[in-house]
C-alpha cells in the first residue's frame, strides 16, 4: 500500500478488520517492523486524537516519529504554483516536500478543506502534491475530502459492538455554529457502503454528499424516518458539499436545532449506540445525556484510532 485515502487502498475490509482485532489483542506484535524507520506527521491544522493516536501507532511498530506543525514554527508555505511570493509565505511546498521527505520513510498529512475552491478541495490539491513529489508512501490524517483513519476506527468500533450480522447504521447531520469540512461524512459513508452494514444518511436539503463517496445513494430528508430501528447513530455536522447547490459550497445552510441528537431521537432507534468522531460540541450536535449514556461509544471509538493507525502504518511499512 503506497497511499491511504480510501477503503479500496486496504483491499478486503474483512481482512483489515481481522488484522485490527489481532493488533488490538497484541498491539506490539509487529514492533520490529518499523525498526530504523521514521514517520513524519505533518499538521496544517489542529488535532488531538490523530496527533496522539498516530504517534502511538508508530511507536507500537518500533518507528521513530517526527511531528511538524506547519503553522507553528515552520516557514509559512505557499501551496499554489505561479504565485509571486512577495507576501508572508517564505517557502514553497514544491521545495518543502522533497526536503521533508528526505528525512523520513512515511508521511502523514493533515490538510483540511480551505473552502476557497471546490475544485481544489475535491482534487485534494495539497495531499496530491505530497503524493506526487515526496517519493514516499503518503497517508491522509484528514485531508480536504477524506478522513480514512477515522472511518477505519469507526468500522472497527461497529464490528466490536454489533448485535446483528448486518446492523443498520445511520449517519445524521446535526447543527454546528461554524462551517465544517465534509471529510468525515464522506469517508464514513464511503466505508459503510463498502462494509457489511445497512447504511442510511439523513440531512436537510442542500447537504447531499458527493457521488464520489455515496454513488447514486440519496439522503433520507426525514430524520425520524431514517433513525427508526437504527443500531448505530453516527452524528456529524458538515457544510454544504455543493453537489445540488454549487454556489453554496462550504456554506452553513441550516442551524436547525431540531436535528440535534437527543433522547427523543434515540428513542426512535433499536436502542442504538451513539457515535461521533470528536471533538464534539455538546448540546449543539448531541445532548449531554446521550453522549454520557452507557450506549455512547465516543471514547472506545477514539481509542480505536490507535488500532486503525497501527493497521495502516503496518501496511505502509510492508510496502517499503
Ligand atoms: N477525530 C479526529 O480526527 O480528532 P482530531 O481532530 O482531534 O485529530
Amino acid at each position: 500500500m503506497k497511499t491511504f485515502l480510501y477503503p479500496s487502498d486496504l483491499g478486503d475490509l474483512r481482512q483489515a478488520l481481522a488484522e485490527a482485532a489481532e493488533i488490538k489483542h497484541d498491539r506490539y506484535k509487529y514492533q520490529t517492523l518499523g525498526h530504523n524507520k521514521t514517520a513524519l506527521l505533518i499538521f496544517f491544522n489542529n488535532s488531538l486524537r490523530t496527533r496522539l493516536s498516530t504517534q502511538k501507532a508508530a511507536l507500537n511498530l518500533g518507528m521513530h516519529v517526527i511531528v511538524l506543525d506547519i503553522n507553528q514554527g515552520a516557514w509559512k508555505l505557499e501551496t499554489e504554483r505561479g504565485v509571486v511570493m512577495d507576501g508572508d509565505k517564505s517557502e514553497h511546498l514544491l521545495e518543502a516536500i522533497p526536503v521533508m521527505s528526505s528525512y523520513c520513510d512515511l508521511i502523514g498529512v493533515r490538510t483540511f478543506a480551505r473552502f476557497e475552491s471546490r475544485e481544489a478541495d475535491y482534487g485534494e490539491s495539497i495531499l496530491r502534491q505530497f503524493i506526487e513529489h515526496s517519493g514516499k508512501p503518503v497517508f491522509s490524517m484528514e485531508s480536504a475530502t477524506v478522513h480514512p483513519l477515522q472511518a477505519l476506527a469507526d468500522l472497527i468500533t461497529i464490528e466490536e459492538h454489533k448485535r446483528t450480522e448486518r446492523p443498520k447504521v445511520v449517519m445524521t447531520w446535526a447543527p454546528h455554529p461554524k462551517a465544517l469540512p465534509q471529510a468525515v461524512p464522506n469517508s464514513f459513508a464511503q466505508w459503510m457502503l463498502a462494509a457489511d452494514v445497512d447504511f442510511v444518511y439523513t440531512c436537510p436539503e442542500g447537504y447531499e454528499l458527493d457521488p464520489q463517496f455515496v454513488g447514486d445513494m440519496k439522503p433520507e430528508y426525514d430524520q425520524s424516518k431514517a433513525l427508526a430501528g437504527a443500531d448505530f447513530v453516527y452524528a456529524k455536522n458538515w457544510s454544504c458539499p455543493g453537489v445540488t447547490r454549487p454556489a453554496d459550497y462550504g456554506k452553513v445552510l441550516s442551524k436547525d436545532m431540531s436535528w440535534m441528537v437527543d433522547t427523543a431521537h434515540m428513542a426512535l432507534t433499536n436502542n442504538a449506540y451513539f457515535m461521533h468522531c470528536l471533538p464534539v460540541r455538546r448540546n449543539m450536535i448531541v445532548s449531554d445525556d446521550v453522549i454520557e449514556a452507557p450506549t455512547s461509544l465516543v471514547i472506545p471509538e477514539a481509542a480505536n484510532r490507535e488500532i486503525s493507525a497501527t493497521v495502516v502504518l503496518k501496511r505502509l511499512l510492508e510496502s517499503l
